[in-house]
């Protein structure tokens, strides 16, 4: 039985009071019984105060990106110790937003995948089509060739200990979220992606999805087999949506 992940990706959001607020009601409103695993990813700026206030609490901390590099010369990066420090258990890696408008590859993708888990933090990699490749019947290829390059690099054994989160980039901000056998269609090919590879991690991994959750549609998508759970953007930044997320899980 996997275990349903709740993320929230808070992108370029907040302030030190937006911060504090989120998760004081975050943390008083989940539900003690609360079955799933809540992982939060505020901007790096406000890692350290989002540990403090999280201390005590199962909620689990990440980041949102992590330097190529593991220390020196690399003005503006993060390393993957200092996230370490600062708290974090969980970085995203690959995300579409980093790939369109950050010029990240697949390739730079494997190598953060990689630097992460170097520094025992675990990365939630992200994978998606647009809506061109959809529309092309392109998308299995696409996700296929994100995953692969990953694989190529540190190998199959090294999704024990990862997160996949399936976020189709004409989902995301957009308010059109993948319908629940949408969703369920890919992930499953991704799983079976996986399996020919290895069975047993693929049985245990969770694969995310991500693209327009919100709290009146979270529960009919993590009800399909594959769904693992949802990476959360504009949601994520209003606590009862959130709490209702973590609830549908
Ligand atoms: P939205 O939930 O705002 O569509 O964003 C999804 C996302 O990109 C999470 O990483």
């Amino acid at each position: 039985m996997r275990k349903i992940i709740a993320a929230g990706n808070w992108k370029m959001n907040g302030s030190r009071t937006m911060t504090a607020t989120l998760i004081n009601t975050i943390k008083g409103g989940l539900a003690k019984d609360c079955n799933c695993e809540v992982l939060i990813c505020p901007s790096f700026g406000y890692l350290s105060l989002a540990c403090g206030l999280l201390a005590g609490s199962p909620i689990k901390l990440g980041a949102q990106n992590i330097s190529t590099e593991a220390s020196g010369a690399h003005t503006g990066e993060i390393s993957g110790d200092m996230l370490v420090d600062l708290g974090c258990t969980h970085v995203l890696v690959g995300h579409s937003e980093r790939r369109a408008l950050y010029g990240e590859t697949s390739e730079i993708v494997a190598v953060k995948f990689e630097e992460a888990q170097l520094v025992g933090l675990t990365p939630v990699l992200c994978l998606g089509e647009t809506l061109e490749q959809r529309e092309a019947g392109e998308t299995e290829k696409v996700v296929e060739q994100q995953l692969q390059t990953v694989i190529g690099r540190v190998g199959i054994d090294a999704f024990e200990r990862s997160v996949l989160a399936y976020e189709p980039v004409w989902a995301i901000g957009t308010g059109q979220t993948a319908t629940p056998d949408q969703a369920q269609k890919v992930h499953a090919f991704l799983r079976r992606t996986i399996a020919a590879q290895n069975g047993s991690i693929a049985d245990s991994l969770r694969i995310l999805y991500g693209g327009s959750v919100n709290g009146s549609n979270a529960a009919e998508l993590f009800a399909m087999l594959d769904v693992d759970g949802g990476l959360v953007g504009g949601a994520s930044l209003k606590g009862d949506q959130f709490l209702d997320i973590c609830a549908a899980a």
